[in-house]
């Protein structure tokens, strides 16, 4: 666990040291769970959404791409369920006034003992040896069955008690549970009561006239509220899908993690409207499809895993999360969810216009069912850079810092370095900068010594560095140093763009799915 908060803690101070992230407002002392992308952290977030672009809408005839607007008729959230559903159970302790995610209390409750659990294993393995089975250890040894025992139940009664609403019976589990506050250590509760997660705002100059609105809370609304008149301005026929990226909104009581749950982030988000009864098919294809994009990016298969939901949202009858290994564990990062005819038949309800489709092989016209896929790029950002992220130990007994970014999402393509700040490098060096930077981006670094500039971006995330120096003058080479093996190589100037975009051009990435 420790080693885990140090791990997180580099990543945050290297997304800030580097330019990626910075805490908004900073010099007013922050704004809690709301982030600003620096120079290289825009270009990283540009590349993580032009990736997912590329593979959902662009390489697919039929998704098609759209951008509504964050303000919408605030009955859309009335219709969607949001205003009534989209609730945190809240709760207060009187002695500290501070206040906490019901759930979120109980989970990381469990999450001790499965710590306590963890240790028992470790325990275990280390007297053992090689001679250790976890699994038989796990169901014969008495106190890890304990442990075990207890989370299942705890964790059952609260899904059970949120399911029926009983918001008593979730008080009465904190209380029976000994829970205390962390900051106080005060086990004085209010009652549990539920919170909505959205933003309200207003429209309109005057007091009395102003209409009351919602900050979107995810992005898919905009795309079932367009549904018809991108079907009839598109003549698409279903199967089909509208995919759109922005940002969504929500008043999160416990936001922590950094930028892995914020309170304004952007989400990724593609509907997929098929026949109804075709559901479960599609569902299997795109938990496949979206699992093949994330492995394409090469962080390590055994960094994700599928998370079945049991507890579904009012509008799915079937749901799974793509987890990834952040460094605080495996977490949620992609949803996708079996939204039935939910969203559009509610819309119908409200308005009273048909959502329907004529379709002309069946003969007759239907509400469409909707498949969707959902990620969050600032979380997709954190997966990517904290995974990236590494103390290198060398073999000289140094260690250097290297962000290995996948090529395809690295903000800065290359880097161009002249050996000297003299004798004409440098002009050579800037020509070769304004050749490359109309199709990659790339920076000019004349500053310290060449092997300093290589650390720094190594540290960067660049993939290449490429380094001028005095026999460039007599034969128009350079050297090309690779981040990762930092093998360098002699090659021809005018041979760079070829090799600079066949290790970071996005077909050779999304090929790979
Ligand atoms: N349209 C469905 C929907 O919004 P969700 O599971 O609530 O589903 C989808 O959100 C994705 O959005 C999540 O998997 C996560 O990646 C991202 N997300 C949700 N809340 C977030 C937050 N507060 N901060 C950052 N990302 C968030």
């Amino acid at each position: 666990m420790a080693n885990q908060d140090d791990q997180f803690k580099k990543v945050i101070s290297h997304a800030k040291e580097y330019g990626y992230v910075f805490q908004s407002s900073e010099i007013y002392d922050g704004l809690s769970a709301v982030y600003d992308y620096a120079q290289n952290g825009v270009e990283l977030k540009n590349n993580i959404r032009n990736y997912w672009w590329k593979a959902m809408v662009q390489m697919h005839d039929n998704i098609v791409g759209i951008d509504s607007a964050i303000f919408m008729h605030p009955t859309i959230w009335k219709a969607s369920g949001h205003v009534d559903a989209f609730n945190d159970p809240l709760i207060d302790n009187k002695d500290s006034k501070k206040r906490y995610r019901a759930d979120v209390l109980i989970e990381d409750y469990c999450a001790k003992i499965e710590s306590k659990l963890n240790k028992e294993v470790a325990k275990a393995e280390k007297r053992f040896g090689e001679a250790f089975n976890k699994e038989e250890f796990v169901s014969t040894n008495q106190r890890v069955i304990g442990y075990q025992t207890k989370i299942n139940e705890t964790l059952s009664r609260m899904a059970k008690s949120l399911e029926n609403e009983d918001l008593a019976d979730v008080k009465a589990l904190i209380e029976e549970l000994e829970i205390a506050d962390p900051v106080s250590g005060s086990k004085n509760w209010t009652d549990v009561k539920q919170f909505n997660l959205m933003f309200g705002t207003k429209l309109g100059a005057s007091a009395d006239s102003a209409m009351d609105l919602y900050l979107r809370p995810e992005t898919a609304q905009g795309i079932f509220v367009n549904f018809l008149n991108v079907q009839k301005s598109s003549r698409l026929k279903i199967p089909f899908g509208i995919a759109q990226t922005g940002k969504a909104f929500r008043n999160e009581i416990v936001a922590r993690q950094f930028i892995f749950r914020m309170r304004e982030f952007e989400q990724m988000e593609m509907q997929f409207f098929i026949k109804p009864g075709t559901q479960k098919e599609w569902y299997e294809q795109w938990k496949e499809k979206r699992l093949k994009w994330h492995l394409s990016l090469g962080l390590g298969e055994e960094n994700y895993r599928f998370h079945n939901h049991e507890k579904l949202a009012h509008y799915a009858d079937a749901a799974s999360d793509i987890e990834f290994n952040f460094p605080f564990g495996f977490k949620e990062l992609e949803g996708i969810h079996s939204r039935t005819d939910f969203d559009l038949s509610q819309h119908e309800k409200f308005t009273g216009k048909k959502l329907q489709y004529f379709d002309p092989e069946e003969n007759k016209s239907y509400t469409p069912y909707v498949l969707e896929t959902s990620i969050g790029l600032d979380r997709m950002f954190l997966a990517v850079f904290s995974k990236a992220l590494e103390e290198e130990q060398l073999d000289n007994d140094t260690t250097r810092t290297v962000l290995r970014l996948p090529a395809v999402l690295a903000p800065n393509k290359a880097a161009i370095l002249p050996l000297v700040k003299k004798d004409g490098l440098p002009e050579i060096a800037q020509q070769i900068v304004e050749d490359l930077r109309w199709d990659f981006n790339v920076v000019y670094d004349e500053k310290d010594a060449v092997g300093r500039r290589y650390r720094r971006q190594d540290a960067n995330g660049t993939p290449f560095c490429i380094t001028v120096d005095h026999d460039t003058l007599d034969d128009n080479t350079v050297t090309i140093r690779h981040r990762d093996s930092m093998e360098q190589e002699r090659v021809k100037i005018q041979d760079l763009k070829d090799i600079i975009k066949k290790e970071t051009d996005m077909r050779f990435w999304l090929m790979k799915m």
